[in-house]
């Protein structure tokens, strides 16, 4: 059921993170995997180099989805990973930073959502995975831009994956909430705490943050890649418009 052998997948912000971790996994389940990031680097998967995308570009989405179906014909799983975080007071919030965070979490998800559905039904139909957070289900200090992202992209999933259910398109699309993952973004939070003095160093933070999580640890990049697999195989194939939680426990609390 994990299988992914024949499948054709699309990561997005694959250069580094749980991005990188998805697309690693992925294609050792058997997957051809295409990556991209607006900042593709040296990074590389099964097909070779990152594709350069920026995933609130509709040209870069059109550009993407017309290399894959010219190298590999289909498209059966698409991840949308890229993000961004704000770790910011609400009355410290700029419109314009909000608005830049809900292109980049949520606009590009709409449109990555509209391109790829065609393709994939193309080829008989396929498995979305949006990346939202335990952001979008519970509240947090300084989240409130963040949270308005990651909670519309938890409610837009559950929309679409109504009408392409409905619609006999075969297109599962489903939403993974990751709790604190020991990336760059992850750990970006905790800046604003050891600036302000309450840790004496990232170490410091890091270890408080883990004391909070009934399980006792951050996650790692892995531990969020397992779920996406789970939902873009065959394992998951009754399930669409769910919610996965990856956090330790936390949220239980
Ligand atoms: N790390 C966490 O604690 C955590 C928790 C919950 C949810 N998430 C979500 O998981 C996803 C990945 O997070 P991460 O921790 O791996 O972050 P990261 O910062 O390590 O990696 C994000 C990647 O997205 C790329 N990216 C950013 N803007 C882009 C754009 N406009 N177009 C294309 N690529 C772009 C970056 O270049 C980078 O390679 C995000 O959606 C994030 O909100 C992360």
């Amino acid at each position: 059921m994990f299988s992914l052998d024949g499948k054709v997948a699309l990561v997005t912000g694959s250069a580094k993170g749980i991005g990188r971790a998805v697309a690693d996994v992925l294609e050792d389940h058997g997957a051809l995997v295409f990556g991209s990031d607006i900042a593709p680097g040296e990074e590389k998967t099964g097909q070779g180099p990152l594709l350069q995308h920026d995933v609130t570009r509709e040209e870069d989405w059109t550009r993407v989805f017309a290399q894959i179906a010219a190298q590999a014909g289909r498209l059966d799983i698409l991840v949308n990973n890229a993000g961004i975080i704000l770790n910011k007071p609400f009355l410290q919030t700029g419109l314009d930073e909000l608005r830049n965070i809900q292109r980049i979490n949520v606009e590009s998800i709409w449109i990555g959502m509209q391109q790829a559905a065609p393709l994939m039904a193309e080829g008989g139909g396929g498995t979305i995975v949006n990346l939202s957070s335990i952001y979008g289900q519970l509240a947090g200090p300084m989240q409130a831009a963040y949270s308005a992202t990651k909670g519309a992209v938890r409610m837009l999933t559950k929309g679409v994956a109504v009408e392409f259910a409905r619609g006999g398109l075969g297109i599962r699309v489903n939403t993974v909430h990751p709790g604190p993952v020991e990336t760059d973004l992850g750990l970006s939070g905790l800046t604003p705490a050891i600036a302000a003095g309450r840790f004496a160093d990232l170490d410091a933070a890091k270890a408080f943050v883990a004391a909070s999580f009934p399980m006792g640890r951050w996650a790692n990049t892995g531990d969020v890649a397992g779920a996406v697999l789970f939902l873009a195989s065959d394992a998951s194939r009754f399930m669409t418009g769910t919610e996965l939680t990856v956090d330790g426990g936390y949220s239980i609390l």
